[in-house]
Parts: structure tokens; sequence; C-alpha cells
């Protein structure tokens, strides 16, 4: 088939309705690709498609809670339906919370920051592993640094983004045989609303900042255009690695 006529790529993209998603979202749309967008409330996908001035039939809004499996396979069936196929997964939903083993709610909290940052991730590329393996896509996760190091307040959030890096690990092996590429970007802090409450505390921030070599914080349109790469033919030798999008701080 010549290249002009060659459908556009599909990427189903979840938490597109938050600050990396949407930026994600946004540089796959500029791309030319057809998206699948994922997030908890329907409002926050509407806004995201406003934005990236998308129409209907290139951008698909799916309202579900990916940590449940039914809804997501659910979700991956109404893209495949609509699309016919699917190039790329993106697992960018994500939350983070403070989690001490000291607290008394320590292990409800750690359970669901496990299953939307670990979980959700491993749902929505079993839904999608059929299509991948017909379209020879690929699959990029979002990790953290705290894939890489501990955060002292953190205990579920480290231990889930830890499962991250094991899980793009593993899927990379298992799928590399079938032309599947598996890979994760690990951003330190990303202005955005998951951490506004810790980047607008000056006394944390100017901490964080002094730990930084980049002195100052990634914007969400810098992590999208990782991902972009990561997505890309120019990364076509690329998989099971999970790089570090942090101005250095790992380093300090
Ligand atoms: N912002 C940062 O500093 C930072 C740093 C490192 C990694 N990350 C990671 O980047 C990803 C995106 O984070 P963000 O900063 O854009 O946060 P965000 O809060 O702006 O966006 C996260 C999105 O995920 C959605 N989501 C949460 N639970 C969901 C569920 N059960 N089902 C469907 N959608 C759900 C939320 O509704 C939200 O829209 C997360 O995985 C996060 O851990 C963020």
């Amino acid at each position: 088939m010549p290249a002009s006529t060659k459908p556009a790529r599909v990427a189903v993209i979840s938490g597109a309705g938050g600050g990396i998603g949407r930026a994600i979202a946004a540089a796959l749309h500029r791309d030319g690709a057809r998206l699948a967008l994922l997030d908890l409330e329907g409002a926050a996908l509407e806004e995201t498609r406003r934005e990236l001035g998308a129409t209907e039939t290139d951008c698909l809004l799916l309202a579900c809670d990916v940590t449940d499996a039914g809804a997501a396979a659910r979700a991956i069936a109404q893209a495949l339906a609509a699309f016919g196929q699917i190039d790329l997964l993106v697992n960018n939903a994500g939350r983070y919370q403070l989690n001490r083993l000291a607290d008394p709610d320590a292990p409800a909290v750690y359970e669901q920051l496990y299953r939307i940052n670990a979980l959700a991730p491993l749902y929505l590329a079993h839904a999608c592993r059929e299509a991948l393996v017909q379209s020879r896509g690929s699959i990029v996760n979002m990790a953290s640094t705290e894939a890489f190091i501990a955060g002292s307040v953190s205990l579920g959030y480290t231990a889930s983004k830890h499962a991250v890096a094991g899980l793009t690990k593993a899927l990379a092996t298992e799928l590399a045989p079938a032309g599947i590429r598996v890979n994760a970007v690990a951003p330190g802090v990303v202005e955005t609303p998951m951490v506004a409450h810790l980047t607008s505390q000056k006394r944390h921030a100017e901490k964080m900042l002094g730990r930084t070599p980049l002195g100052r914080f990634a914007q969400p349109a810098e992590i999208a255009a990782i991902v972009l790469f990561l997505a890309s033919p120019a990364a076509s030798y690329l998989t099971g690695a999970i790089l570090p999008a942090d101005g250095a701080y790992m380093l300090t």
C-alpha cells in the first residue's frame, strides 16, 4: 500500500484529561495520529479534545476507570471497533499520594496507588496485546524518578513506579519477538495538577529545585516530546528503556 493511503496510526492514551496526558494527546494529534483518550471523567476528556481542535472522527473519548480490568478491556474494544487498529498504547494515568508505613491507612493507600500506577498499565497492555501484535506497535509507560529512587513519604508511589519499571522490562522482553517495543519515561517534577500542592509550596519547591541541576521543573510538553520519540521509528532499536527526564535530579 503506498504510504499516502496508509491510515493514520491509532494511539490509546490513559489519563488524557490530566496534565501530561493532555500534552501527549496534543503531540500525537499534531503528528497526525488518531486518538482514543481514556480518563475517569468525560468532561476532562472533552476539554482535551477541545484544546486539540480534534474531531469526533479522529478522537474518541472513553470515560472509564482503568483500575477496573473489565472497564479497561471494554474501552479498548470500543477503540478497536471505532478505528480497526491500535499502534500505540501510552499508559499514563496515575496518582500520587503521601503514604508512610506509620499511617493508620498505609495498606489501603498503598493498594490504591498500586492499582492505578502498576495494575492498570497491565490491564490495558493485556487488552491491547492482540492489536499491537497485528500492527507491530509499541507501548510507552509513565514511570517516575521514583522508579529508581525512593521518596521518604511515598511508600505506595515508590513501590508502584518500581513495578512500572519491572513491567516495562518484562513486557519488552516478552513482546520483542512480535516486533513490539516497550519503553518508559521517568519524569522528575512536571508542572501539572498532580503535584500543584508541592510546587506551590515555596519551601518545598526551592528544596526540589536546589537539587535539580537544570534549575526548573519540566513542562508537560517536554515529557510528551519524549513519548513521541519513543513511539517513533527514530527509536526503532530502543526497547526496555526507562528514560529519566528529571533535569539530572537523580545525579545529585
Ligand atoms: N507531574 C509530575 O511531577 C509527575 C512526575 C513523574 C511521573 N508522573 C506521572 O505522569 C503521569 C501523569 O501525571 P500528571 O502529572 O499528568 O497527573 P494528572 O493528575 O494531571 O493526570 C493524571 C490523570 O490520570 C487520571 N486517572 C487517575 N486515576 C484514573 C483511573 N482510575 N482511571 C482513568 N484515569 C485515571 C486522572 O483523572 C488524571 O486526569 C502519572 O502516571 C504520574 O505518576 C508525573
